[in-house]
Formats: C-alpha cells, structure tokens, sequence
C-alpha cells in the first residue's frame, strides 16, 4: 500500500506542476527511463531539494558552449516537459565535448544535480558523470540556428519547428486546452462522441466542402493501364468471336457424333476458355480514360462510396443524433473548410469542439457557452501559467491579464439588431468601418472586434440573427425574421464561437431547407429527429485554434495547430 502510493505521488508530480512536491524525491518520467527536466526545475525550490541525487535526463541541447579553454561545456538542455531549460555541465575528460554543442543536439546523460556557485540564475544544474546517447547535429546544415527567427519562416519547418520554445510552448497549452475541455464536458455530465469525418451531409449548406473521391486516381490508374496494355482493336474481338464459334461447332459436331464423354466435357471446356477470353476483351474495349460519365454527369455510382462524398464542415448534424436520446453530448474533431480565405483567422483544416443539448434552449447554450470559455481561461492560469508566462513575455504582454479577465467577468449579451445599433451609433460618432453598417449584414470581424476590443472590452455574446444570412437549422424565432443563433465574440480574435437553438418543427425546417433551395435528399434522415420523438435542443462549435490565438496572442491561426493546412500549402 505505502509503496503504491509513493508511485503515484511520484506521477503527479511528473505531469502536474501545482503538485509538484518539496519532498527530496525526484519523479521519474512514466515508461521512459529518466527524469522529466520538469520534475527537476518546476518544483516550488526550483530543484534545490534535489541537490545530491543521480539522474539521467535527455534532451535537445538549446545552446551550448565549451568554455576555460574547452576543460568543460555548459549546455541548456530541454526535454519539452516544460519552458525552462536545465543547465548540463560535462567535463572533457567525460566526453569529447566538440559534438554535445551544436544547437539541436539530442543527447542523454547521467549525472548529479548540484547547487551553482552563488550569483547564478540557476537553482540547481547538473554535473555530467557519462553521455550515455548522441544524437549530433552537423550545424552547417541545421535549418533552426540559434538566432531568433521568425514564426513565417518556421511555418517551412513545420517537422523541426515544435523544437522552438514558442511552438512548445504552444504545444503544451494546446495539449491543456483539449484535456480542459474533455474535464469541463465530462464534469458536467456530456458524453463524448465521436462523429463522423467523411459525410455526406453539408451540415452549413454553403458549399464549402472538400470531395473524398477515388474517381480521379482510378482513372488516372487506368489511364496508365491502357497506354502500357492498349485495349483490343476490333479486329482482336472479331479473333475471339471466331474462336469461341469455332469450338462452338466442334462441341455440336462431338455430341451429334455421340463421341466419348471425355472428349465432349474436353471441347466444352475449351469453348468455355474461349468465351471468358472473348467477355474479358469486350469488357475492356468498353474501357474509356478519364472520369466515367452518365447521363453527361459524372457518375458517382461508380465511387467508392457509390455516392458523393466529402469531409465534413461540422460534427453537428450527426451529433445531434446523438444528444437527441443521450441528451447532452459533445464531439472534437478535425473540421475541413474549402474556403479560399487567406485570413490570419482561418484554416482548410481545423478543430472543433461541439456540445449539443437536448431539453434546452437558447438561453441554455449561451451559459454553457460561456461557461465552457471561463473554465478554460481559468484552467490556463492554474495549470499552464510558465507556457502564459512566456506567451506574455514573447507575444502579448496582456495575454495573462486577459484570461483573468474572462474567468472573472460576466459576458455581454446584446441581440443581433442592439449590435447593429451600436454599430451604426459608432459610424455616427466618427468610426470608419471597411464594410457598411446595416441591419441583415453578416458582421464582418472589424465590427466584431470593435464590440468586443473597444465598446465592451470583454467577450460580448450577440443573438437573434437574421435568418437569410444564418445555416437552414437554427430555429425560426416568433418574428419570422430572426433565428435564435448566438455567437461568442471575444478581444483579439472577434467569433470565437457559432451556436444555436436548432429548428425542432418539422413543417418549419422542412420549409427552411426549401427555401434556401438546398437538396433534402441528403437531409431525410435529419428531419427523422424531427418525424421521430423531437426535442428542443441547442449546441454550438468552438474554433479551438481561435481559443489558442486568444490565449496566447499569437497573431496568426497557422502558428497554433501543428500541421497548417491552407490554401496552397498542405506540409507532411
Ligand atoms: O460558426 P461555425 O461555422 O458553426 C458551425 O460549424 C456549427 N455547425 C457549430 C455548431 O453549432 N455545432 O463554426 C464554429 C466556429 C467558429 O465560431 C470559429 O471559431 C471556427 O469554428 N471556425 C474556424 N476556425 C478556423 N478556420 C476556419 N476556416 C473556421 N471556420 C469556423
Ligand atoms: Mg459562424
């Protein structure tokens, strides 16, 4: 009992910092056979209890030099579990130190922790007693030296570049982030679920969807396939025809001459031979290059899904199936847009997080909502404040003060015609907006900053929308004109969030998807939530790498998700 305990006091304070413990135990890492730097420089003492203790650690050397004449090196090493780096010194009679230095360096070492001379900025550093792994870097040719470079060059690196401290440290609140949200959901009774990521619905109607097809490779395939093997002329076909009646008369003379029944079953043998030769070359002079075609259109029942296919835009649609009889659930997923916007605010690929509420309403989503986006403010604070404090130091001095903010203050709520209002009051008082200002407009994001960054100066929740510039499933208020949708608008980033009461009626969202003259088809089995037990209910989508940029400042979307995919680029 004491000893399981011990363990498990020892993998909190491994991958937790508030935990980290004073005792003079050092946490070894779990299924690796070292100490997480982490364990060693984010204890409370800075590492000072553990003065004394043997370790292995490894790491990416960040810098290093040799130093009194190359008697030793001192190197900063980082493991990743954390932002500080911890200090190695090897003596050259441990190792040749010539090949520990470069930047980029991997290395594992065995050593004790010792206390520095006084004056030091660090706590406690270790002294080298054997290298025990290399992995050298020809510095010629590493393409992240140590000058400070930036976040658009590394975007050509994105393979090398989470070995940066800021793409790390963007890591690791992102890492936080997802684990917030799955405690936060989970806590307050959502079941996961996993929704699917080739669909063939368009859950928003725009037409912004990327096609999963077999159709242009299958016939590039063959394309190929007929130039090395070209189909057979007609001549070749009027070959086989001959043969196959050839034999056909030798098995009619065989049997009208009552021949052995060897003989016969032989003939007819070779006549079947001769007829699958003559079926197979028919099948392929029918074969044509290029995509197959009916009717003038392409003929998507020879897809591999034998329909069109995309990847999804939204987990919503399916979700709901699920929250209508789990009640409340919630989906996380990659989400694809083909939208040709260069923004700094917008990825083709991107992460949603997406709750979905049975027995709820409007007013229901938006305090979910915002008590989603508080939680997550607050667990950044208690749990990632050396990766903020970084932030704040690199990017965005207010970054820290922000996300205080937001966990401590009530959000504003405006409906949809208020926000024009104050908009239109604001284009009175002198503002200059890019786009004009009038009731059924789509806020652009200047607007939705400017209520959120200058009139309210904190995140500001607009609702009731105009229903012809909002998604078929948002429910029609009693106006006929609106629809009871709400977006999260927060400084930095402007929508952070899109959400609705969805359309319950069955009459009404039928009408909806008419009038907005989209396919039903592909939307039956939608209106069945409808046809079947219907309930009000209501949900909405987190961008989580808009939730990254507003925590961390960092001005462009394509620095927060690790692999950026847009328009032009797909890296990996
Ligand atoms: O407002 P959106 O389009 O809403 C939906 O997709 C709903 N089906 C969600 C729901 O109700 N379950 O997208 C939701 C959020 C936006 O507020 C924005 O934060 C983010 O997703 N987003 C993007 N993030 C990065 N790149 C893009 N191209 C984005 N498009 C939307
Ligand atoms: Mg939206």
């Amino acid at each position: 009992m004491a000893d399981d305990s011990a363990s498990l006091s020892g993998q909190l304070a491994a991958t937790t910092l508030h935990d980290a413990v004073s005792s003079s135990d050092v946490a070894k890492a779990e299924f690796s056979d070292r100490v997480p730097i982490r364990s060693i420089v984010s204890r409370p003492d800075g590492g000072v209890g553990l003065a004394g203790h043997r370790v292995r650690i490894g790491g990416w050397v960040k810098t290093g030099r040799k130093a009194d004449k190359d008697a030793f090196a001192f190197l900063e090493l980082n493991d990743g579990s954390c932002p500080a780096n911890l200090q190695v010194i090897v003596d050259a009679s441990v190792s040749d130190l010539s090949p520990l230095v470069p930047t980029g360096t991997c290395i594992a070492v065995d050593g004790v922790l010792k206390l520095p001379p006084s004056g030091t900025k660090q706590k406690v550093e270790l002294r080298v007693e054997k290298v025990v792994h290399v992995g050298p870097v020809d510095p010629a040719k590493y393409p992240l030296p140590k000058t400070r470079l930036t976040l658009e060059f590394l975007r050509d690196f994105v393979h090398l570049r989470p070995r940066t401290n800021t793409i790390s440290a963007v890591a690791r609140i992102r890492n936080a982030l997802a684990y917030a949200t799955h405690t936060f959901f989970q806590k307050h009774g959502f079941l996961y679920v996993h929704t699917p990521i080739i669909t063939t619905s368009d859950c928003e109607g725009a037409g912004e969807m990327f096609q999963v097809t077999t159709l242009i490779s299958e016939a590039d395939k063959l394309e190929k396939d007929l130039i090395k093997n070209p189909p057979p002329s007609a001549a070749d076909i009027e070959a086989a025809q001959l043969l196959v009646k050839e034999k056909g008369e030798i098995v009619a003379q065989l049997k009208s001459a009552k021949a052995k029944k060897e003989d016969i079953n032989a003939s007819v043998a070779e006549l079947k031979k001769e007829k699958e030769n003559l079926s197979k070359l028919e099948e392929r002079s029918k074969l044509k290059p290029g995509i197959p075609k009916k009717d003038g259109k392409i003929d998507y029942g020879l897809d591999f899904f034998a329909r069109q296919a995309f990847l999804t835009v939204s987990g919503q649609l399916q979700v709901e199936s699920y929250a209508c009889c789990l009640s409340s659930v919630y989906t996380f997923g990659p989400t694809f847009r083909a939208e040709h916007s260069h923004t700094s605010r917008h990825l083709a690929e991107f992460w949603m997080v997406e709750p979905e509420i049975a027995f709820a309403e409007l007013k229901d989503d938006m305090n979910c909502a915002e008590a989603y986006v508080r939680f997550l403010c607050q667990w950044l604070l208690d749990n990632c404040l050396d990766d903020m404090e970084f932030m704040a130091d690199k990017f965005d001095k207010t970054c820290i003060e922000r996300l205080r903010m937001v966990a401590s203050t009530p959000f504003e709520r405006i409906s949809y015609t208020e926000a024009v209002e104050l908009l239109e009051e604001a284009v009175k008082g002198g503002r200059k907006f890019e786009n004009k200002v009038e009731w059924g407009i789509d806020l652009a994001s200047e607007h939705e900053r400017y209520l959120t960054e200058v009139k309210f100066q904190k995140p500001v929740i607009v609702y009731n929308y105009p229903k012809d510039i909002k998604a078929f499933y948002m429910r029609l208020n009693d106006d006929s004109k609106t629809v009871a949708a709400m977006d999260v608008l927060v400084p930095k980033v402007g929508e952070l969030i899109g959400g609705s009461q969805r359309e319950e009626r069955y009459d009404v969202i039928q009408q909806r998807i008419k009038d907005m003259e989209l396919p039903i088809e592909p939307y039956e089995w939608y209106l069945d939530l409808r046809r079947y037990g219907t309930v009000k209910h209501c949900g909405f989508g987190l961008g989580f790498e808009r939730m990254l940029l507003f925590a961390t400042g960092i001005e462009n979307i394509r620095d927060v998700i690790p692999f950026p995919r847009y328009p032009g680029r797909a890296d990996l």
